[in-house]
């Protein structure tokens, strides 16, 4: 069983953290298989598609940097999540960080005292190459319509998600680009729509800043394209510039824009929905729908997206993630993963980090996989072992009738398998369930013998 195990694909599901285990050449890593603590229904499941996130500022000048703040914090949002950036697209001005009224020149922030967010922000279209063809053949995908840039694209495919955020001035119908050619609404939705009948991604979501960003969506984004939008204003109204700066002497962001990039750098982004996120930034845009300030957040298109996690598009923090909502069997895996992640490649820490990750997701997935094989070994005959390994009892019955039954098949258990550890604990309930269906230790025992006979020399 080892060996069938040495060639099991692994992957570091670990608690929807999705975490793409690209690690190791040879041995079988390659892929992604879903780690026995999760469930389909907790979003759980082969881990497919890529995430892809196009970030464009659409203005320039200096007493615009808070478009160019809001876009390159985005970037960091999403190279926090997990994005690489050969999926992330950027589109800025790049006339901030060096501007001469800029008084710390090569620094950005995005809220008073923040953090430069202009660190590492590809440049991938800046000057001139941000423009209205450009944004548009980025979104499509369509990598021999672009001029200048880096050429990158949104290359995406049916399985993929893809974000896209949009900061600056707009008016009715229409978003600005700082030449002051106008990106139309009509020709943005016929861009999501040709996009989407070309099947270049499973979901999108769409976030914009801008004047009037209602306008951009309202009566004409479909509800059946697999896209959602989220605008910081309605059809009819100003969106609205925050943090002012005397020093520097400008806004440092938008209040929307804050407000969805505050939420995420805060949350579990896993544990969130983009319609959650949604009321938490309408509430905090309009002043808890005070509107002393602030405007109207407004949703369109595909509400089903809604229900899904922010993760799904901005990745997962792990930081944040960690901290917060980690399921406890999960953590440990979390916490080997980012030893790994963190050691420099090539030295014997990353070397032993890889190993040890290895040998606890070796050692999981023999707890589970012996579970199963015992269950199919005891219940193989009657209908799916699986059925009566993961019965769960009706509410106000204990888990067991008879605990001493209990204790003694995981002592068999153990026997055979070694020890159940933390992580196998999972497992009780079906251990409680083969007591339940009147099976004794000593079939047990002789279940776990078989199959865990290949395994024991070599595993524990
Ligand atoms: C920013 O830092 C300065 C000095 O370091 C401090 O005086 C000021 O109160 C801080 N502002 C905020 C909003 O935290
Ligand atoms: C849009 O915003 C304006 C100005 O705040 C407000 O008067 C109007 O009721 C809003 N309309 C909708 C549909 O939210
Ligand atoms: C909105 O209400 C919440 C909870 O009552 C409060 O914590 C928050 O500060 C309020 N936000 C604003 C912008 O007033």
């Amino acid at each position: 069983m080892a060996s069938r195990l040495g060639s099991l694909l692994l992957i570091l599901f670990a608690v929807g953290v999705q975490v793409q285990l690209v690690l190791v050449a040879g041995a079988g890593w390659q892929e992604f298989l879903q780690l026995p603590t999760e469930s389909a229904a907790d979003g759980g499941g082969v881990v497919v598609g890529t995430k892809w996130a196009l970030l464009i500022a659409g203005s320039r000048y200096y007493y615009n940097y808070r478009h160019q703040a809001d876009v390159c914090h985005a970037y960091q949002v999403m190279k926090k999540g997990g994005l690489r950036d050969e999926n992330i697209v950027v589109f800025m001005y790049d006339d901030i960080a060096y501007s001469g009224e800029n008084p710390w020149p090569g620094v950005i922030i995005n809220q008073p005292n923040g953090t430069n967010v202009y660190a590492g922000v590809p440049k991938d279209y800046t000057g001139a190459d941000v423009n209205v063809n450009n944004v548009l053949a980025a979104l499509r995908g369509d990598g021999s319509a672009i001029i200048g840039g880096s050429g990158k694209v949104i290359s995406s495919g049916p399985y993929d998600h893809v974000f896209v955020y949009y900061s600056d001035h707009g008016g009715y119908g229409v978003l600005g680009m700082p030449d002051d050619e106008l990106l139309f609404a009509y020709d943005l939705v016929e861009t999501l729509k040709r996009k989407h009948a070309a099947r270049g991604y499973s979901s999108l979501t769409f976030y914009v800043e801008a004047c009037e960003s209602g306008s951009i969506f309202e009566g004409l984004l479909p509800t059946d394209i697999g896209v959602y939008a989220v605008t910081a204003a309605n059809a009819t109204e100003s969106s609205w510039a925050t943090y002012w700066d005397p020093e520097l002497g400008t806004f440092l962001g938008d209040l929307f824009s804050v407000a969805w990039m505050e939420e995420t750098d805060s949350r579990d982004r896993c544990a969130e929905t983009l319609e959650q996120q949604y009321e938490l930034v309408r509430d905090r845009t309009s002043v808890n729908g005070t509107y002393v300030f602030g405007s109207h957040v407004m949703q369109y298109g595909d509400m089903g997206i809604s229900n899904e996690q922010v993760c799904q598009f901005m990745g997962r923090d792990p930081v944040v993630s960690r901290s917060r909502a980690v399921k406890q069997r999960d953590a440990e895996l979390v916490c080997l993963w980012h030893r790994y992640r963190r050691s420099a490649e090539g030295t014997p820490q990353k070397a032993e980090a890889r190993a040890r990750l290895q040998q606890v997701m070796s050692r999981r997935s023999l707890v589970d996989s012996s579970v199963e094989l015992i269950g199919g070994l005891l219940f193989g005959g009657e209908g799916p072992a699986g059925r009566v390994l993961g019965a769960v009892r009706a509410a106000g019955q204990p888990l067991v009738d008879d605990w001493d039954c209990l204790k003694s098949v995981v002592r068999a258990y153990e026997r055979h398998c070694g020890p159940l550890e933390r992580y196998g604990m999972k497992h009780m309930r079906a251990f409680a369930n083969i007591c339940n269906a009147g099976v004794g230790d000593e079939a047990v025992a002789k279940a776990a013998a078989q199959a865990c006979a290949a395994s024991r020399s070599e595993s524990f």
